[in-house]
């Protein structure tokens, strides 16, 4: 049969079974992989030979912060990057926080001390990181924080 012209510029769609999808297939074995691959590649938590700043970039990505933190602003379960360094944090009791380096250490190590208003609490705490590697991504959240409005972020 003529593809009538019109269609021609489409890719063809055969349409499949989800259940029977090669793709999703693939897909769910790469998800079984998944816990396997991160047992095995603990190494890179390890600094090496980057600035802090990459350093924590890179632990973001690799410890899973970034699936609910976004760097784009898109609003996923945490918030959004990018707020005023030593700027006010509105918090679930009425209370604010400063957002400042004590802050993002502690919503490190303990988020549900001071729970952002609007958010459910569920962030786990990680309390298995090195001083070091708190430290970096401390670095890199207040890199991605822009100045508060007549704060010196020196
Ligand atoms: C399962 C989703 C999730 C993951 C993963 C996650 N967080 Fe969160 N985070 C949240 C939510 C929700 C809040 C707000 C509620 C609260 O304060 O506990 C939050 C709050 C925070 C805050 C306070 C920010 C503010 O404006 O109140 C910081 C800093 C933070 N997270 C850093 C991190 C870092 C660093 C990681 C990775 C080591 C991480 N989070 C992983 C969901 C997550």
């Amino acid at each position: 049969m003529m593809l009538a012209p019109m269609n021609a510029k489409y890719p063809t769609i055969i349409p499949t079974h989800p259940s029977t999808s090669p793709t999703r297939g693939l897909a769910l074995f790469a998800l079984a992989l998944f816990p396997l691959l991160l047992a095995c590649s603990d190494r890179t938590l390890q600094r090496e030979g980057e600035s802090e700043l990459e350093w924590g970039e890179r632990l973001f990505a690799h410890l899973g912060c970034v699936t609910c933190h976004s760097l784009s602003g898109a609003q996923l379960q945490g918030p959004v990057m990018g707020q005023a360094w030593l700027g006010e944090v509105p918090l679930r009791t009425g209370e604010t926080a400063i957002l400042d380096e004590d802050f993002v250490r502690r919503s490190i190590s303990d988020p549900t001390a001071a729970v952002r208003q609007d958010f459910f609490p569920v962030m786990v705490p990680y309390l298995d990181l090195t001083e070091g590697q708190v430290d970096a991504l401390v670095a890199f959240w207040r890199e991605k924080s822009v100045v508060a409005e007549g704060a010196d972020n020196e």
